[in-house]
């Protein structure tokens, strides 16, 4: 029996990250790309050539490729600026959308996509917030839901590194193009963190504070700190640089009222993560107390569990230690998209599924603007006129 027929996807913007998407749209034996639209046509027939698919057409404008019957969905690599209107223009068109993150540089591409998403189920949606599925995070999860800390009371995930703006790249720098630096990749530690909250509570409020560029000349500012309140009464903390320059650190720490794990990207792998182990007591935890009942373990050193009696995790877990795409698994958010169109399903990290994750954005946004902390979920009318009132700090448009 055949199974169903592949996804038929036009592919947007073939830099840096699309050459790679390009390269596992094209390994994944569902999908079949039928077109590209990229405005540096030379770039393209590059791309093309080096995932050796040298003759697919390059469609010459955006609206050419997204009116194209043949296609059943969109895959968005381009600049951040352009992932709004493009992903609008799709799910208006009956299409299917990967969209890189951000989803959108205005709030009111946001609203709109989560409002296209919800009134069009039958479509899929995916934000590649990427770190998703990295098998550290999906552990953590677990871990989280299955009470490994019983009740979460405090979590911090950092997001910092030096995001690469070297030749035309340089639109990174720019405003009106890049957005800002919380979109630029900040959202992939708010989503880490929101991910794994998620069996145990929302978000309800947000405190944030940024700082204006005093490395390389961003005209957003590139480092911000953002507090989520969450409805539990769990605290999340963020520290968030995308021109840092000593390295890609995700550091995670994560405290419950039985159990405490650290991750640190810096370290070597076996000291990467240590968890507070709370022995077992009549098959419930025990309380850890002012006692503290238990003791740290290293699950990645696998030796040292071994000899301690612990099981270690798996020698393959992926651990999120690098902003070079080509090392996050790329393959798997390709795979999941896939998956969802074929099966009709909505993914959680789509327009509405991972809304929040763009909310917290905006409302840090907001909150480093006035001073003030933001209530979740956010009142639309009211964030568009406050938006409306300090052009200075958001791209703002008409559509
Ligand atoms: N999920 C992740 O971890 C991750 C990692 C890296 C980049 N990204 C995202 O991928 C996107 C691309 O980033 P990059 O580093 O590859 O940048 P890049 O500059 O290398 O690539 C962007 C490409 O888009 C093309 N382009 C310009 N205008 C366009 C338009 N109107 N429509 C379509 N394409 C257009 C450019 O010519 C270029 O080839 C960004 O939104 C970025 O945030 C995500």
């Amino acid at each position: 029996m055949s199974g169903p027929r592949p996804v038929r996807f036009g592919f947007v913007g073939t830099g840096w990250m699309g050459t790679t998407m390009l390269r596992r749209l094209t390994e994944h034996p569902c999908a079949q790309v039928v077109s590209v639209f990229e405005p540096n046509v030379r770039k393209a027939r590059e791309a093309l050539a080096q995932v050796a698919v040298p003759d697919l057409p390059v469609a010459a404008t955006y609206e050419e490729l997204v009116e194209d019957a043949s296609i059943d969905a969109v895959f968005l690599c381009g600049p951040n600026g352009t992932h709004g209107s493009q992903s609008i223009a799709a799910l208006e068109a009956d299409k299917h959308v990967f969209c890189e993150k951000p989803p959108s540089i205005r709030f009111d591409e946001h609203l709109r996509q989560v409002e296209l998403a919800r009134a069009r189920p039958h479509l899929t949606t995916y934000v590649d917030y990427i770190l998703y599925f990295d098998e550290f995070e999906q552990r953590l999860r677990r871990m989280v839901a299955d009470g490994a800390f019983g009740t979460v009371t405090q979590i911090q995930v950092n997001y910092r590194h030096s995001i690469n703006t070297s030749g035309d790249r340089g639109w990174k720098l720019q405003r009106s193009v890049m957005g800002d630096a919380i979109g630029m990749g900040i959202n992939h530690g708010i989503s880490v963190m929101l991910f794994a909250m998620q069996p145990q509570a929302k978000p309800a409020a947000v405190y944030a504070t940024s700082l204006r560029a005093l490395n390389r000349p961003f005209e957003a500012h590139p480092v911000w700190n953002i507090q989520v309140s969450f409805d539990s009464g769990a605290c999340g903390f963020l520290f968030g640089d995308i021109d840092s320059p000593y390295g890609y650190d995700a550091f995670h720490s994560i405290q419950g009222t039985s159990g405490a794990l650290v991750f640190d990207s810096f370290a070597d792998r076996s000291r990467k993560v240590r968890q507070w182990m709370t022995p077992e007591v009549g098959g419930r935890s025990a309380a850890g107390g002012a006692q503290g009942a238990g003791r740290w373990i290293y699950p990645l050193d696998t030796e040292r569990c071994r000899a301690e009696g612990v099981t270690p995790w798996p020698e393959d877990t992926t651990t999120p230690d690098s902003g070079n795409v080509l090392e996050h698994q790329t393959g798997q958010s390709v795979a999941h998209f896939i998956e969802c169109v074929q099966a009709g399903k909505r993914s959680p990290l789509g327009f509405d599924g991972a809304a929040q994750v763009a909310e917290v954005g905006w409302a840090a946004q907001i909150s480093a603007v006035t001073g003030e902390a933001v209530q979740l979920p956010l009142d639309s009318e009211r964030t568009l006129a406050l938006i409306a009132r300090h052009p200075e700090s958001f791209v703002v448009g008409s559509r």
